[in-house]
């Protein structure tokens, strides 16, 4: 817990302010590097890990890693990917958000929750608020999201909040699918989105 990272992104900790994102049956909020252990048991499932990255779970220390570097790339942006938070469960489920694997790209939607939350249309949730909040306070202009054919259930999220497929083609030397959405195509919901300024 001593590396030159981790005390860094401590550092910062204490500076930062960022909003927090309310929704029907969720709130996103900033990581913190006390969201290791939740999150490490969701990494640590194979099923959720099929189509992230190298597509296997990943160990305590590479989750602290990943961490570590999602807390200090959101204070640097300005912007990432927040914990999801289940309101009635009062536990971290899982991410969503942006993030910039390849410039060409551009900012990209992710998302991934604990599997006993699937099927509930959580994921559907969090990614139509991100969007929002790209779009509002964020300004970007467009959005892609990007996943492996495989991956249904992500394409069918892509799909429910009004994303468009654009091609197919390689990304991070995998081949994917590509979608993509722009701000005059977002539809905003009438579900509940509510915003609060929270230091974190
Ligand atoms: C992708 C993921 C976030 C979806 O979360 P979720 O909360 O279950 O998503 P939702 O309930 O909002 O919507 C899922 C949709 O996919 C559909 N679906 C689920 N599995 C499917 C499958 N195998 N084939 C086709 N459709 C599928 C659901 O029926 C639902 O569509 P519907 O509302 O029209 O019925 C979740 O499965 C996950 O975390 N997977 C692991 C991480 C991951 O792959 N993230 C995406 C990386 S790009």
């Amino acid at each position: 817990m001593n590396s030159p990272a981790l005390h860094t992104a401590r550092q910062a900790e204490v500076s930062i302010r960022a909003d927090e994102i309310e929704t029907g049956r969720l709130r996103l909020r900033m990581f913190s590097l006390n969201d290791l252990p939740p999150l490490s048991l969701i990494t640590k499932d194979p099923e959720v890990m099929k189509y992230i990255g190298a597509g296997k779970p990943i160990s305590t220390e590479e989750t602290r890693s990943n961490l570590v570097k999602l807390v200090e790339t959101f204070k640097r942006r300005g912007f990432g990917r927040w914990a999801v938070i289940h309101k009635t469960h009062n536990r971290l489920i899982g991410y969503c958000g942006f993030t910039v694997l390849d410039e060409r790209a551009g900012v990209e939607l992710a998302y991934l929750l604990a599997r006993p939350f699937w099927g509930k249309g959580l994921a559907t949730e969090a990614a139509r608020a991100c969007l929002r909040y790209g779009f509002d306070k964020l300004h970007f202009d467009t959005i892609a999201a990007i996943t492996r054919p495989e991956n249904t259930a992500s394409q069918r999220v892509m799909e429910k909040v009004g994303m468009k497929y654009l091609r197919r083609g390689p990304h991070c030397n995998m081949e994917c699918v590509h979608y993509t959405i722009s701000k005059e195509e977002f539809e905003f919901s009438r579900e509940l989105y509510r915003l609060r300024r929270a230091f974190s």
